[in-house]
């Protein structure tokens, strides 16, 4: 039998180091929010693929609409021979998006081909070049998606030149405001602090677009005050500039609503999302106004495989069973025992500096010392270790990686889920000890 230890020494071989791993364990198997490993050692699942498993794993209606596409054909490419699943999801996902005006999608493969896909539109419909980004963000890889990436060390390190005509402003991060303010008595400055950006930065004739994730994912599950997403919405309204939600992360129900924006109560211009769509398979969408999603021409956009059938179904399987499992409110119990857990750790470990969340995006901020919040960077990745020796699979995140966030699928029982967090509260206990 092949070990973790065997597999690894292959892995380190044969596989390229920058391709990063988070636990030295290989997969056997998956089922709803359990992974069992090769050597047969069974863990609960609160990272699922890095928000990829919503919908759980293997869940057995994806599971039969994939294997139904795969016997009929598996690729004629959209752009040559079209297909019906490829038309329905855009439809549902027009439906889905917030917004009360026509809407249009299209296909990627990748949450960071998402990202490109949306800056493209937006320049061609406004005719300008420039994007703002934010502080903490997190959009992707490829060469614009990493530009418009936030932390240095270590997606960006090495690979400069980025990409041009990028511009980035704080985020709504209140643990760690920018401008030393305190929430409510700031008023949203750091939103206002736009119109500024106009003056000291790029001015907005020159902006095609702004993007932003509603709640940060990579960047440590940061929620913005309510306030935030109508502020910055309103001053792109007011200067023709597109207003993109990244929700590649925080969408597909993530949030106990389908798209995290729509507890702010905004229609974004443009949503992109990935991750969770296809219960597992690569698919990512843009979907916003149909007037900007039409502007490119005729073979502007695209991709030989965007789109893919199998993925299609299986987004489609993916919706419905939320429905039929009602998983948003399913998401929003789970985000509230994460959060009554969360908090009561807080009352007894001074490591933890704050804990925050919407919907089951519940982070908790880990620190040296709660008055300077120097970020305990060592000591998050002590814990993921700790908990996964005990059978929990977990990631962090952060710029400074000092940030647990749960990505449980939402179709995990309340045992499970419960028996998850005893786990991190258990483990907590030892380091402290320690
Ligand atoms: C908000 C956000 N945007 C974009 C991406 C990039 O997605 P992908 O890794 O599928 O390219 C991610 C991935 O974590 C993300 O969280």
């Amino acid at each position: 039998m092949k070990t973790n230890e065997s597999l690894l020494a292959e892995r380190i071989k044969h596989v390229a180091q920058g391709p990063f791993n988070t636990h030295p364990i290989f997969a056997k198997k998956a089922k709803g929010a359990l992974i069992t490993d090769v050597e047969g050692k069974e863990y609960i699942d609160f990272a699922g693929g890095i928000g990829v498993n919503n919908i759980g794993h293997c869940d057995p209606a994806v599971v039969e609409a994939i294997q139904d596409q795969v016997q009929q054909f598996i690729h004629t490419c959209f752009h040559v021979v079209m297909y019906e699943s490829y038309v329905e999801l855009a439809k549902k996902l027009n439906e889905l998006a917030p917004g009360n005006f026509p809407k249009k999608t299209m296909f990627a493969n990748s949450g960071a081909e998402a990202v490109e896909n949306a800056i493209k539109i937006a320049r061609h419909a406004t005719g300008r070049g420039a994007t703002i980004a934010f502080e903490d963000a997190f959009h992707g890889r490829t060469l614009l998606a990493l530009t418009l990436t936030s932390k240095t060390k270590p997606y960006k390190f090495g690979f400069a030149p980025y990409a041009p005509e990028v511009y980035r402003m704080p985020y709504a991060y209140c643990y760690r405001c920018a401008f030393g303010l305190e929430y409510p008595s700031c008023e949203i400055h750091c939103a206002y602090f736009l119109r500024d950006f106009f003056s000291t930065h790029i001015s907005a004739e020159q902006v095609a677009a702004l993007i932003v994730e509603p709640v940060l994912g990579e960047g440590g599950f940061v929620v913005p005050p309510k306030e935030y997403f109508k502020v910055l919405q309103k001053i792109c309204q007011e200067n023709g500039i597109v207003f993109i939600a990244d929700e590649v992360q925080s969408g597909i129900g993530r949030t106990a609503k389908m798209f995290a924006i729509e507890h702010y109560d905004v229609a974004p211009d443009l949503i992109t999302m990935a991750k969770s769509l296809a219960g597992g398979l690569p698919l990512s969408a843009i979907t916003g106004k149909a007037e900007l999603m039409d502007h490119p021409q005729v073979g502007g956009l695209g991709g030989t495989f965007a789109g893919n059938p199998v993925s299609c179904r299986a987004a489609l399987a993916v919706l419905d069973q939320f429905q039929k499992k009602n998983l948003l409110a399913r998401g929003k119990q789970i985000g509230e025992k994460v959060l009554k857990k969360f908090k009561e750790l807080y009352d007894q470990y001074a490591i933890i500096g704050d804990v925050r969340g919407l919907g089951s995006m519940v982070g908790m901020e880990l620190v040296v010392d709660r008055k300077t919040k120097e970020p305990a960077t060592a000591l998050t990745k002590q814990l993921v270790n700790r908990c996964r020796e005990k059978g929990l699979l977990m990631i962090s995140a952060g710029t400074y990686s000092n940030i647990i966030r749960p990505l449980m699928p939402l179709v995990i029982t309340d045992e499970q889920l419960e028996r998850g967090l005893s786990l991190i509260e258990e483990s907590l206990s030892e380091l402290e000890r320690a």
